[in-house]
């Protein structure tokens, strides 16, 4: 049987290469070994996703932590390079676009093993964002590359990739989304937090050009505080957020607004629960301005770009940048009932795992 050796690092891969897993599991004709990096390593941002959302726990695990982008990159490297001289896969697939991402893509390419990539096309045209490079050279090296939107597929094109190697499968992590949104909405997590469904909003903000600089964080935080007035914004705050408040003693600015509860990071479904019943998300995450579109939340995004482009011509997406006043006043044409409206995208439909899981199939049928 041939070998498929899933590459994952950080929070956002886990929700994606569920469901391909799964897939594959169920078509029963591929073998399946699962790499960690220890990119995250924290219980509340990688054990917590693995056990609720069904995914067997890693066959290894490499044990890198945090470091510097080249540190981080490099470690993963060498001890990827290792694994797959011991293991031999027939396809390495990496997902997203983080570090181990990139990573994993420079151990396939150099070791001629063939390589896919999960979420692939997506740009932002920044290259101020470390994301960006990572899916620029992730895509230029992968062999099979599994997007999830069209303008994904026609990014890909205009960089000169083959036709033959650009799969319209859909969005893997809406696979996850969907699988478990009703699950989520059962559980108790808004009644133990005193929140009524549709009467607060959801923040989360981990991006260095956001987070990393105390002044500009703390300029974001008094938007918040300002909205927090008008409804509870429930903060779940991630741990390069967290060093800032730290560092920047930002502490006393938080609690001058008593609406304002930043949290620890939340597990997969209370997260969903919690989102799935927002009025509003105001974000910096790639992932969950998808996440909003499909569960028709309005959402925020605090950037100046976004590589997903289709969750603001058909979602409910609006990219507003990082202006306090002006995010002060989007977030209040929403809370005033002026949200924007969206559709579903093509193929946000639950089955992105199964077409991956038979493109792998028929690229490894000898
Ligand atoms: C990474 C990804 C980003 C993704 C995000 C999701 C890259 C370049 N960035 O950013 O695309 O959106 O994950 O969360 O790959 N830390 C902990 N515990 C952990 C992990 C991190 O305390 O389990 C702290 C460490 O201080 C670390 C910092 O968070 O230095 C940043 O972690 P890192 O993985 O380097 O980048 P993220 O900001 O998480």
């Amino acid at each position: 049987m041939k070998t498929v050796l899933h590459v994952v690092g950080a929070r956002p891969n886990f929700m994606k290469v569920a469901p391909v897993h799964r897939a594959i599991a169920e078509r029963g004709s591929l073998r399946q070994r699962i790499v960690h990096t220890g990119q995250h390593y924290d219980a509340s941002m990688s054990d917590v996703f693995f056990s609720e959302l069904g995914l067997p726990a890693p066959d290894l695990h490499l044990g890198v932590g945090s470091g510097s982008h080249a540190e981080q990159t490099a470690k993963v490297m060498v001890e990827l390079e290792k694994v797959c001289a011991r293991e031999n896969p027939d396809l390495i697939s990496v997902v997203g676009d983080v570090n181990s991402t990139l990573a994993g893509a420079l151990v396939a390419a150099k070791a001629l093993i063939p390589l896919a990539h999960v979420e692939a096309g997506l740009r932002s045209y920044d290259r101020t964002m470390p994301e960006e490079i990572n899916r620029m050279v992730t895509d230029r090296l992968a062999d099979l590359l599994l997007t999830p939107s069209r303008d994904a597929d026609e990014n890909l094109r205009k960089e000169g990739i083959e036709e033959s190697r650009i799969f319209f499968v859909g969005n893997a992590m809406i696979d996850s989304l969907l699988a478990f949104k009703s699950r989520a909405e059962k559980l108790p997590t808004l009644s133990q937090m005193g929140l009524r469904p549709r009467q607060y909003a959801v923040c989360t903000l981990h991006r260095p050009s956001n987070v990393d600089d105390a002044e500009t964080f703390a300029a974001l935080l008094d938007a918040l505080g300002h909205i927090a007035r008008s409804v509870p914004v429930v903060f779940p705050v991630h741990p390069r957020t967290r060093k800032t408040i730290a560092e920047g003693k930002l502490e006393a600015s938080v609690s001058r607004y008593p609406g304002l509860r930043l949290i620890e990071p939340m597990g997969y479904l209370d997260f969903l629960s919690l989102t799935s019943q927002a009025a509003l998300i105001l974000t910096d995450s790639g992932g969950l301005q998808e996440e909003a579109t499909v569960l028709d939340v309005p959402c925020l995004t605090l950037r100046e770009n976004t590589e997903r482009p289709i969750t603001v011509t058909m979602g409910t997406n609006v990219v507003v940048g990082t202006d306090p006043e002006r995010v002060k006043l989007e977030a209040q044409k929403v809370l005033s009932g002026h949200g924007k409206k969206g559709r579903v995208p093509e193929r946000w439909d639950g089955q992105a795992g199964s077409r991956i899981a038979e493109i792998f199939e028929r690229a490894l049928s000898p």
